[in-house]
């Protein structure tokens, strides 16, 4: 990771190409998925048949997109800053939690400023982690099964293994658009609302920007 003056290049190519296909894909699968979970004969936002068929590639591109973040954090030294060290860990949540409900407001410093070493803050750390170590595997697998239902358990006890596959999948579906509104609001902290969306588009994190 290169750091000058006061920028830090801490999303290189790989990261920002996984990162835009994630983010154009799991958006798709948004808007396709309440389609799919939503629609009835008063309420259809498009097409069901075209919301199925989106689904499936924009599902199918999101998974491929996995495999960039995976054999990326393997092959550097990214998988590092998901690294949670569970000893003061919840101290540490506490801290930045309370500078974003409240310090932040006073215009207090950040707890936790960023660095070259210190990519994300604690909350981010812990956030980021359960994300795409649990959640994003979880949605693909689910997602899977639901694509190749074959696959898929016939029966668990008495309920269909369909069943619990896309009641799983759309929990974690719907988990994973609360992170994504929370990830927005989140990004948006720093010296100019835009600055961090600025960064994951072209690399470079300005420091003291959350
Ligand atoms: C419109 C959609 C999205 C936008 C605009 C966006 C924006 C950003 C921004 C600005 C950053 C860098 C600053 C930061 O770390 O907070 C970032 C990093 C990150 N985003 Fe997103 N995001 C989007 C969707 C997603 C989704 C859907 C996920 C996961 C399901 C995600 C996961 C992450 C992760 C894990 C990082 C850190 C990557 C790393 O450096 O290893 N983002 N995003």
């Amino acid at each position: 990771m290169k750091e000058s003056e006061n920028k830090i290049y801490f999303y290189p190519i790989w990261i920002r190409v996984w990162h835009s296909l994630n983010a154009i894909g799991i958006l798709i699968l948004i808007y396709t998925g309440i389609t799919m979970y939503y629609s009835n004969q008063g309420f259809r936002l498009m097409d069901f048949q075209l919301a199925i068929n989106m689904h499936n590639i924009a599902g199918i591109m999101v998974g491929l997109s996995y495999l960039i973040f995976t054999i990326g954090n393997l092959r550097t030294t990214n998988h590092k800053h998901y690294k949670i060290k569970r000893v003061g860990m919840f101290e540490k949540v506490k801290i930045q939690s309370q500078y974003y409900l409240i310090g932040m407001f006073k215009k207090q410093r950040p707890p936790y400023p960023l660095s070259e070493k210190r990519k994300f803050n604690p909350l981010q750390k812990l956030i980021y982690s359960i994300i795409m170590y649990l959640f994003m595997p979880g949605l693909i697998i689910t997602g899977i099964g639901l694509l190749l239902p074959e696959l898929i358990i016939e029966n668990v006890y008495h309920l269909s293994g369909i069943f619990l596959t896309a009641i799983l999948h759309a929990s974690l579906g719907f988990l994973v658009t609360t992170f994504l509104l929370i990830h927005l609001y989140v990004a948006s902290i720093g010296q100019h609302p835009l600055e961090n969306f600025k960064s994951i588009l072209n690399g470079y994190h300005k420091t003291d920007a959350h």
